[in-house]
């Protein structure tokens, strides 16, 4: 066995910036409140568990202003006579085609495999909700 491979170098970090979405006591589920990083639109929503997410403002179908969707939940697929509504603020619809997309995963949810929404960290820090975002090179200064 050979020790001695040249170690690959660490790739360079990418820089980040933090924003400030709120308190999170003032966020009522299912609504978004929009933030802004440069010319970069994102939703804040806090879901029914008390999770919440920050997604970029774009649908990954056609690039709609998704965060203008209505936020609901979904009817799965059932049985006849067993049709049943669930996950309430978990999915929001695209204002543009109607496209229905998870707020836990990110998945459209007729289409798995589809391109999926853009999440960005959130925390919760002294009671307000903050949301990382990567820096653009202009952010960065490069
Ligand atoms: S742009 Fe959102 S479903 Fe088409």
């Amino acid at each position: 066995m050979n020790d001695t491979a040249t170690p690959t170098p660490p790739r360079a970090r990418r820089q980040t910036i933090t924003l400030d979405a709120g308190e999170a006591e003032g966020f009522a589920p299912g609504d978004f409140h929009m933030i802004t990083a440069g010319t970069r639109r994102i939703g804040v929503i806090r879901l029914q568990n008390g999770e919440f997410r920050a997604l970029r403002d774009w649908c990954p179908h056609k690039g709609a202003a998704i965060c203008k969707g209505i936020v609901s939940g979904t009817w799965p697929p059932s049985s006849p006579g067993e049709l049943r509504y669930e996950r309430e603020n978990e999915i929001v619809a695209c204002p543009w085609h109607g496209f229905e997309y998870d707020l836990v995963s990110g998945a459209e949810l007729c289409q798995p495999d589809a391109p999926k929404l853009r999440f960005y960290p959130t925390a919760i820090v002294d009671g307000r909700v903050v949301v990382t975002v990567p820096a653009t090179r202009t952010e960065q200064g490069t």
